[in-house]
């Protein structure tokens, strides 16, 4: 089983970015563990700040991948462009936040990208990726 995750803008700096929100850990930290906890799947991880490089990356993997587990940070509020593109792929998408969008600002609870995902998964920290991983292996 293939499954990519996709983090979008400021996730690169997780560890270090308002860990009262989304914790001290690094991406990359979370990532070892999660490999080791699931060694029968490959995990593929990109992270991008600039949208057309998030789509062009689903573009390419979204044909062939089992799952794409989506974090596009902020663009997921104002992007017409990350929905059309989950819209033109073949591999589900799970929409994850670290955070629960929906007890923050009136703007984060809006999501465009939503509409077009396989499902949503938010607020549980670090956890909402492995959650969604869980979600795309029940599906199969
Ligand atoms: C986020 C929530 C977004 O509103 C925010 O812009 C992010 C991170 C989260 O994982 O909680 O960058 O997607």
């Amino acid at each position: 089983m293939k499954i990519q995750i996709i983090n979008g803008p400021n996730l690169n700096l997780l560890g270090t970015r308002e860990p009262g929100i989304y914790g001290s850990s690094t991406f990359e930290d979370y990532l070892k563990k999660l490999r080791a906890q699931y060694s029968d799947v490959e995990i593929d991880y990109y992270q991008s700040n600039i949208e057309g490089c998030l789509i062009d990356k689903m573009q390419e993997v979204g044909f062939d991948v089992d799952g794409i587990i989506l974090n596009a940070g902020a663009y997921t509020h104002t992007s017409v462009a990350l929905q059309d593109c989950i819209r033109s792929l073949k591999s589900p998408v799970i929409e994850v936040h670290i955070s629960n969008v929906h007890k923050r600002e009136e703007f984060r609870h809006k999501s465009m990208i939503s509409c077009a995902c396989m499902g949503v998964i938010c607020g549980f920290g670090m956890d909402s990726y492995r959650l969604a991983l869980e979600a795309i292996k029940g599906s199969k």
